[in-house]
């Protein structure tokens, strides 16, 4: 099969002659990819930012495809079925699986002491290759996996197996009420669809911040909120004091995470040198611009071991930090719901549809941020498009 290999830092190949993946536990599925997405998480493994991130890996935890064999302890899902796939692998059944911490299973990854598994991620996060590829071994497939509803456009179905969640998530851990100045880091598709989410909580001001003018466009007129420039101010912080009458924001929401722009200091230690995970400038923004006894909300990937952020402002001015995975099976029903009814159109954020085949070019773009790129859509050579 074709599926795409990470040959190290920046350098990505499709391979034509993979094997299709194979029934390895009772309850695994395999399915024949429809579509695949490429994520800002999938940059931080580009960009060589995440530990154990190896060579030959197929990344791509975004995925719809259709079931096309099942293990002999699978009960619910049938050969045939045309899924969408959360990026979490989870077992359904731990302790923090019952707790609907579903990006926290403890079974799914053998170094589980954080996240549980994902598709198409480092071996931190258990190795399991992903859906960039035209076939995928989903384990637990009774448990993640989900039919796409009857009426759901495929490109809005791919996008409910992350984004939404995510950004939807990041606006609910940040504990919105009615009226609340909402600030986001980050134009990514996460950012704006978190900025998108917020009104759904009631925020009342939504504020934008990314380095990159046409993210900042796109995200006033996806997510009807104000967006502005980092790069045009001279500390953002001040900035964003003043937008709001000098108290900071009433919740900041982090949806950039290790890979930040903004502070040299952030990206020689974090990104140069790797003394910390990554540049955490968004996060030290976040907790900086938002006001005492506010809420910060991290969805923004991180990764082990540590990064330096003002642990004295956050614990001075009483603030709230909330961070997670997204739980994806959690929030899908809801989500459904709003896709549906037309309260949420994902797939307004996807810019590029290109074939799996083109799979390298598609990354340059994403990553360089060229061609006005929000979110690129891959497309198998024999994606069955019924
Ligand atoms: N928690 C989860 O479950 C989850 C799921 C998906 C993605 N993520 C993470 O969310 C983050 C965003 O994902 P994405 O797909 O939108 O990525 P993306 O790379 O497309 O977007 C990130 C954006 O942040 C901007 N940026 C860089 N430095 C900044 C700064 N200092 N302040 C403000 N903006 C800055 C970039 O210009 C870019 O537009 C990533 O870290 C990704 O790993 C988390
Ligand atoms: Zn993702
Ligand atoms: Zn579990």
């Amino acid at each position: 099969m074709l599926a795409m290999n990470y040959r190290g830092p920046f350098r990505i190949r499709v391979d034509r002659d993979r094997p299709v993946p194979k029934i390895e536990h009772p309850f695994d599925a395999i399915v024949r990819v429809t579509r695949s997405l490429i994520c800002g998480s999938d940059l931080h493994l580009y960009h060589g930012l995440v530990p154990d991130t190896r060579v030959g890996m197929t990344f791509g935890h975004e995925f719809t495809g259709i079931v096309e064999e099942v293990g002999s302890g699978v009960t619910k899902l049938k050969v045939g079925d045309h899924v969408l796939v959360p990026f979490n692998i989870a077992c359904g059944s731990c302790p923090f699986c019952k707790q609907e911490l579903y990006g926290n299973c403890h079974e799914s990854n053998p170094e589980a002491t954080a996240v549980g598994g994902f598709f198409g991620y480092a071996h931190i996060s258990g190795g399991y290759d992903g859906g960039q590829a035209e076939y995928v071994r989903v384990p637990y497939a009774d448990v993640g996996p989900t039919v796409i509803p009857e009426g759901m456009d495929i490109e809005d179905a791919a996008l409910l197996t992350d984004v939404v969640p995510t950004g939807y998530q990041a606006a609910e851990m940040a504990g919105i009420r009615k009226g609340d100045t909402v600030v986001v880091f980050g134009a990514g598709p996460v950012g704006i669809m978190a900025a998108r989410c917020a009104w759904l909580f009631g925020a009342g001001r939504v504020i934008i911040i990314d380095h990159i003018d046409y993210r900042l466009e796109f995200a006033k007129k996806y997510a009807y909120c104000e967006a502005y420039n980092f790069k045009e101010m001279d500390d953002p912080v001040v900035f964003l004091k003043r937008q709001t009458d000098w108290f900071g924001a009433d919740v900041c929401i982090d949806a950039v995470g290790c890979d930040a722009a903004g502070s040299a200091m952030q990206t020689i230690t974090g990104k140069k040198l790797l003394f910390q995970a990554g540049a955490a400038t968004a996060l030290h923004w976040a907790i900086n611009s938002v006001k005492k006894g506010g809420i910060v909300s991290v969805v923004g990937v991180y990764g082990p071991p540590f990064n330096l952020i003002p642990m004295g402002s956050l614990m001075n001015k009483g603030i709230t930090l909330r961070a997670n995975q997204a739980s994806v099976k959690r929030l899908l029903p809801k989500l459904i719901d709003h896709v549906l009814a037309g309260r949420l159109n994902p797939k307004g954020l996807i810019t590029h549809r290109v074939p799996l085949e083109e799979i390298s070019d598609a990354y340059h773009i994403f990553s360089a941020k060229r061609d006005n790129c929000i979110k690129p859509l891959l497309i198998p050579p024999r994606a069955n498009f019924a």
